[in-house]
């Protein structure tokens, strides 16, 4: 979507794969301050976002939603205040039928007047959801909030949470900024492959301001440490929205190393945009390339099989142009490499082994030497 907004994948936390309909203004001014504490939102993680069950079950009178008093004893503008007083952004979710999935006000029918609510209240993000949709087509629903959004002059991101349903890429980038592309996700390793295979194909689809959504991170919530830093390498191949899904406040010093890890957000930031793409997949071990702003190509290798393995691939396979030598950083070890072509590492099951590959080293005798290619090229 055109609105200025989301030109690289949005970046911040939900509450819903943690906590359910458990959300509250204490957990959201909570992690709000967690994030600055911990230095996340330096890094990049901006978007405070509230899920489903934040309201109460009937509008007023004046048929307006209503925030539930309980959950939010200063409301949603009085969140918002405290969020952005952080220096971070607040994002709401809303439904495109009669009642949320929770069973809360759906906005169909009502698009302006929340709209206008959620604009008043300081939002700065939309999450609208597909359930209880009464069968009034998809354009009619989305469009008809995009609509209502753009008309109340406030800029708030639209992330379309259609499930993948009507093959939404291939008409979601003129209606929202990010459009879910499966079902929901749960932290399991079967649950986050079966999600990659499916959104890795949809790579010609994405932009900046157009993104395509595999749905929010499980890292930290109960898949093997391998699996959350595989989860994270994939969704940052794939220019996803880095939305954590874990509870921050308690998150074990491992699974902070991952969500902070700077130079894996800067392949999923890149201005350039790509999404990463599949240069080969074979007996369930994956080479992703996704070339980059400055001419580097960020390459994962994934190893979906539960036993080790050795995956190959090359410099010219990823779309490198042709030179005597390449610059290798590991982007979870920060070992630097130099090699003649040969992009390879023993992984281990579930894992990944993720690179930024850089042509030359700069020098014109065209010496792989690796000191001289990691200091040469920026
Ligand atoms: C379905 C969505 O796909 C989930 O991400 C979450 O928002 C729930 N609905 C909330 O009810």
């Amino acid at each position: 979507l055109d609105n200025g907004l989301a030109r690289t994948p949005p970046m911040g936390f939900n509450d819903w794969n943690a906590f359910g309909c458990n959300v509250s203004e204490q957990l959201i001014e909570q992690t709000a301050d967690y994030l600055v504490s911990s230095g996340l939102r330096d890094d990049g993680y901006t978007y405070v976002n509230i899920d489903d069950c934040w309201l109460t079950h009937s509008r007023d009178a004046a048929g307006n939603l209503v925030p539930d008093p309980a959950k939010f004893p200063d409301g949603i503008k009085g969140t918002a205040d405290y969020v952005h007083a952080k220096g971070l952004k607040l994002g709401i979710y809303e439904d495109a039928g009669t009642a949320t999935c929770a069973g809360y006000p759906g906005s169909l029918g009502h698009e302006q007047q929340d709209a206008n609510s959620f604009a008043a209240w300081g939002v700065d993000y939309l999450k609208y959801d597909n359930c209880n949709n009464t069968g009034v087509p998809w354009q009619q629903r989305y469009d008809a909030m995009r609509d209502a959004l753009a008309a109340t002059g406030r800029p708030i991101v639209f992330s379309m949470c259609e499930w993948g349903e009507d093959s939404v890429w291939t008409w979601g980038a003129p209606t929202g900024n990010l459009w879910r592309t499966t079902g929901d996700i749960s932290a399991n390793f079967s649950s986050m492959l079966s999600i990659y295979h499916s959104n890795v194909q949809l790579a010609a689809y994405a932009g900046p301001g157009g993104w395509n959504d595999p749905d929010m991170l499980e890292v930290g919530n109960g898949m093997s440490f391998t699996e959350d830093r595989s989860e994270f390498s994939l969704w940052a191949e794939m220019a996803a929205p880095l939305i954590a899904g874990t509870d921050l406040r308690q998150a074990t010093p491992a699974t902070l190393s991952l969500y902070g890890n700077k130079a894996v957000i800067a392949v999923d930031q890149d201005p350039l945009g790509r999404q990463g793409t599949q240069v080969s997949s074979s007996g369930g071990l994956d080479v992703l390339a996704k070339p980059l702003a400055n001419g580097d190509v960020a390459v994962v290798l994934f190893n979906e099989n539960s036993s080790a393995a050795t995956i190959s691939t090359t410099a010219g396979a990823v779309g490198l142009p042709a030179s005597s030598s390449y610059k290798l950083t590991n982007l979870w070890s920060n070992a630097v490499t130099s090699s003649g072509g040969a992009i390879s590492a023993s992984v281990p099951g579930h894992g990944s082994v993720m690179y930024r590959v850089s042509p030359g080293s700069g020098s014109s005798t065209g010496t792989t030497h690796p000191l001289l290619g990691a200091s040469s090229h920026r």
